[in-house]
């Protein structure tokens, strides 16, 4: 069983208009279309897709419009009622696809709820013999930026031998508070994109640098396993992804897709890779995996999840780095 956490989810809305945005007026929308989101439920809507055992845990009363549509979508959910609504985050597409996205706060956590919300984590691992905690997404108000980290470092100590690996998907401060502790805070796995494993490598290094060389990414990466983390499956956006781990470090590129859609396609990866770790499989096979998900995410539109059927595992390319580095 993958459990996943989002603390801050938000009910996506995407609305067509008939023509352009233009501030100041009233305007007419061709169509509304809604979508239950964020990391975690993405994640878990990925491996639910794939038939694998998994839950997402997140805030939100029952009747919460954004709760209702996780059930209409049979995607597998346990709420932590809160005394507020979950946010609605609005993307305004205008008749040549320009965008305009308006991203809601979210409800304030506060100490008691994190702290009910911490009961659920335990109790739903407990219950389910989980193999993988997935803490994924951007923090709602209210909630300190070492929220992960300290909850990483709590559940180990309250669960011991029966707390599941530990995988972090998120950005900024929350990323890089991780590194900031003892490594008993830091996660078995975390997937950065090249943006934040910049973010992780201080001013020294630039995304542009990241991108052009996994010589570097792996270097990047094996800093950090130095400093607590087991892996960092680093994706590249079109270049990839990179993992690094104690065995090694290999990079994989997909063959030319066509792009509809990048929305969540680090998420996919993310569930791409579990569903490989699940399997027994070993670390190049894990990064085939995660880059086939992602890769079939960014040729789907808008979040669409990829399945089976999407999935092209023979057009990915995986080499060790060694190799790379002796040619
Ligand atoms: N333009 C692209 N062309 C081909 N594959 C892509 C492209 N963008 C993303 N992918 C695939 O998706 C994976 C994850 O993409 P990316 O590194 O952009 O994740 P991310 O920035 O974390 O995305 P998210 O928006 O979900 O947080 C890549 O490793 C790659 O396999
Ligand atoms: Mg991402």
């Amino acid at each position: 069983m993958i459990i996943t956490l989002t603390c801050n989810p938000s009910l996506d809305k995407t609305i067509e208009l008939d023509s352009e945005l233009a501030p100041g007026t009233v305007q007419r929308a061709r169509s509304t279309h809604v979508q239950a989101a964020g990391k975690g439920v993405n994640v878990t809507r990925a491996l639910h897709t794939a038939q694998a055992a998994t839950l997402a845990l997140l805030p939100g009363n029952p009747n919460d419009p954004l709760l209702r549509e996780l059930s209409t979508d049979s995607v597998p959910h346990r709420s932590l009622p809160i005394d507020a609504a979950l946010r609605t985050n609005i993307t305004l597409v205008g008749p040549h696809g320009i965008t305009t996205k308006i991203n809601e706060p979210g409800p304030v956590l506060g100490a008691e709820t994190l702290s009910q919300l911490e009961q659920l984590i335990v109790s739903s691992i407990l219950e389910f013999n989980a193999s993988w905690l997935v803490l994924a997404g951007s923090l709602p108000p209210g909630v300190p930026s070492d929220y992960y980290a300290q909850l990483i470092a709590s559940l180990r100590q309250q669960l011991k031998d029966r707390c599941p690996k530990i995988a972090v998907d998120t950005s900024g401060a929350p990323l890089r508070a991780l590194f900031a502790f003892e490594p008993g805070h830091v996660p078995d796995l975390i997937k950065p994109n090249g943006h934040e494993l910049a973010e992780l490598a201080g001013s020294r290094i630039t995304e542009a640098e990241l991108e052009a060389s996994p010589q570097l990414v792996a270097a990047t990466s094996g800093a950090l396993l130095e400093r607590g983390t087991g892996a960092v499956l680093a994706t590249l956006g079109a270049s990839g992804a990179v993992l690094t781990t104690a065995e090694g470090s290999w990079v994989g590129t997909h063959a030319p897709v066509n792009v509809r859609s990048t929305v969540g396609a680090g998420d996919s990866s993310l569930a791409g890779y579990l569903l490989a770790d699940t399997a027994g499989l070993e670390p190049a096979q894990k990064l085939r995996w995660a880059i086939a998900y992602g890769s079939a995410a960014a040729a789907l539109p808008g979040s669409t999840i990829p399945t089976r059927d999407d999935l092209r595992v023979d057009a990915v390319t995986v080499t060790a780095l060694e190799q790379l580095q002796g040619s």
